[in-house]
């Protein structure tokens, strides 16, 4: 966002809410996001609680607000420096603020070592595009014909007033242009028909090319976007050991496997840790969706412009060589998947075993790794100003 900002406060500031409970909301979520390194998500619903935003469209202009005035957090500080409060933040926010002489990291709103590494691997001015498209977010939808036939979702998803198109690459998929209400509350949605899902996290399983009767180990299931996919893709006929080291995720992404119509027949729900698995199988597929930084998904979270750490890079990137490592044991193809911007999190943890395996391009149409290891080109990423997806990396690996 660049310019001022004073188009939201206008839209927002009508009867219903008092400004200065708008402030209070503002304020107490980015307190959250600052303070507990939360999502906007749960900053919003904690702010919100025990107060009066009654109405549903009181809380989705309030929702908007928020996410508008975290993501120029960076923005604020660089213009009111580390001393003024959050609650004055917000109120100057909500008269609108003047970016002009900012220097650019500034203007947009992230942190000076993030700006300056995306700078680094792709030059100034594609970084400065992917910083654009970020503050940003496009909605895609994953019809779920696990639940109803795609022509039933499509026309039920018309009948409620959205303008849709559907993608190029896989016909489940449609890009959102236009919703009359909030994605969350339409029909098909609530059913479990249409499923909000990134267009780069179905491009991670189309990568894997399951197929029936494909015994597969999902090492990082939760909450399950991905396995359900795979059951999607496949009709419920794949056999799939999902495993999570998050015992609360993993009751919970079994629960949305359910709602979802993918058969629990077929599908083993673990809670352990992967990087010590072990097995008698050996599978013919494994998917390793690792846990990251997260950078390639601000679109949708901005509260992580705030709380990325570079730190936090070599600690992820460690635990998703261990479980590469245990990957390329258990499994004839890999395919290795993070949502994240960073080569830390991509070509800097394949370079570690170039030399067993080799690598597919399975999506003619993605991006090449970054220029960091000889086989950057065999490697795939997506990109939010290219591919209108979130930041993804995608290898997939077959033993030599
Ligand atoms: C990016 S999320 C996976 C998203 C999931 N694949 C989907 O599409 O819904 C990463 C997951 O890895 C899990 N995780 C982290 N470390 C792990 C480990 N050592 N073994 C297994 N799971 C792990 C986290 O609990 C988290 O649920």
């Amino acid at each position: 966002m660049s310019g001022t900002l004073t188009e939201p406060a206008v839209d927002v500031l009508g009867k219903e809410l008092s400004s200065k409970l708008i402030v209070k909301v503002m304020a107490s979520a980015l307190h959250e996001v600052v303070g507990h390194r939360v999502s906007v998500d749960v900053a919003f619903k904690r702010a919100c609680r025990g107060r009066r935003v009654v109405t549903l469209k009181d809380r989705e202009r309030l929702y908007k607000l928020v996410r508008g005035f975290v993501s120029d957090y960076i923005k604020l500080r660089c213009i009111y420096g580390g001393r003024a409060s959050l609650s004055k933040l917000a109120r100057e926010w909500l008269k609108g603020v003047s970016d002009e002489g900012l220097p650019k990291w500034c203007r947009l709103s992230y942190q000076d070592w993030f700006v300056k590494k995306l700078q680094k691997l792709l030059g100034i001015e594609e970084a400065q595009e992917l910083l654009q498209a970020m503050n940003s977010r496009v909605w895609w939808l994953r019809i779920n014909v696990l639940r109803a036939p795609a022509k039933q979702v499509l026309k039920e998803l018309r009948e409620e007033g959205v303008n849709y198109v559907i993608d190029e690459h896989f016909p489940y998929m449609v890009k959102v242009l236009d919703t009359p209400k909030p994605i969350r509350l339409l029909s098909p949605v609530k059913e479990f028909k249409a499923i909000p899902q990134d267009k780069a996290s179905a491009a991670v399983v189309e990568s894997l090319k399951p197929q029936e009767g494909d015994l597969i180990l999902d090492m990082a299931f939760a909450p399950g976007m991905k396995t359900s996919l795979i059951q999607m893709l496949t009709e419920n006929k794949a056999r799939i050991i999902a495993v999570d080291v998050s015992y609360r995720r993993a009751l919970l992404g079994r629960e949305l496997l359910k709602k979802l119509g993918v058969d629990l027949g077929r599908v083993q729900v673990l809670s352990a840790d992967s990087r010590f698995f072990r097995s008698q199988h050996r599978f013919d597929k494994v998917l390793l969706d690792a846990p990251c930084s997260n950078s390639g998904a601000i679109s949708k979270d901005p509260g992580l412009k705030i709380t990325l750490k570079e730190g936090k890079l070599l600690y992820y990137s460690e635990i998703q060589k261990q479980l590469l490592q245990k990957a390329i044991k258990l499994g004839d193809e890999v395919v290795y998947s993070t949502c994240s911007l960073m080569p830390e999190e991509g070509e800097l943890v394949v370079s570690g075993i170039i030399d067993r395996v080799r690598f597919e391009r399975t999506l003619p149409w993605s991006s090449v790794g970054y220029e960091v290891i000889p086989n950057y080109r065999e490697v795939m990423r997506l990109f939010p100003h290219k591919h209108l997806s979130e930041g993804f990396f995608i290898a997939k690996i077959r033993a030599k």
